[in-house]
């Protein structure tokens, strides 16, 4: 990630912050809206599993320069979505339902350049989870 994604992801973290559940609320309805599908995956889950998913998009924005700050968050999402069978492919599904729920959200603040800024930061995060999946599928082979 370049300094500039890096520089707006920061400046955006508190409003991200601000307005998590309602973005991850507006997430779920596009996901849904979407890829029916993907219900079945979430059927166990916790009903504040939004929360959680919030919190999580608000820490990694606000540490997006110490990524390490995240290690043993990541590690155990991971091992859920293993738990649950959360394929790479998913990955884009949730993506573009987060980045359509963000512009949703914050309106004309999500400029084009705030949009691209997420998108490349949504996709890296997307593919630490990605290669630690691969990881942990791997061993359970
Ligand atoms: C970078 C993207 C993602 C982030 C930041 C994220 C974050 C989280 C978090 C924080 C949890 C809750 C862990 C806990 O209960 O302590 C979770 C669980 C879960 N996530 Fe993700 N997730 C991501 C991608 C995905 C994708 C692509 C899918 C599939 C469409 C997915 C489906 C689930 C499911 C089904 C659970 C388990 C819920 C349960 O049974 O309790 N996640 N995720």
């Amino acid at each position: 990630m370049n300094e500039t994604t890096i520089a707006i992801i920061k400046a955006t973290a508190p409003v991200i912050k601000e307005h998590g559940e309602a973005i991850t609320t507006a997430m779920y309805e596009n996901l849904f809206a979407e890829h029916p599908e993907a219900k079945e995956l979430f059927k166990d889950a916790e009903p504040d599993q939004y929360k959680k998913l919030a919190a999580m998009v608000y820490a990694y924005a606000a540490n997006i320069d110490n990524l390490g700050a995240l290690g043993t968050g990541v590690e155990k999402v991971a091992k859920l979505h293993v738990k649950v069978n959360i394929e790479p492919k998913h990955y884009p599904w949730v993506g573009v339902a987060l980045l359509k729920a963000i512009t949703q959200v914050l309106g004309e603040a999500a400029t084009p350049e705030v949009m691209a800024a997420w998108k490349e930061a949504f996709f890296f995060l997307a593919d630490v989870f990605i290669a630690k999946e691969k990881e942990i599928y791997a061993v359970k082979a």
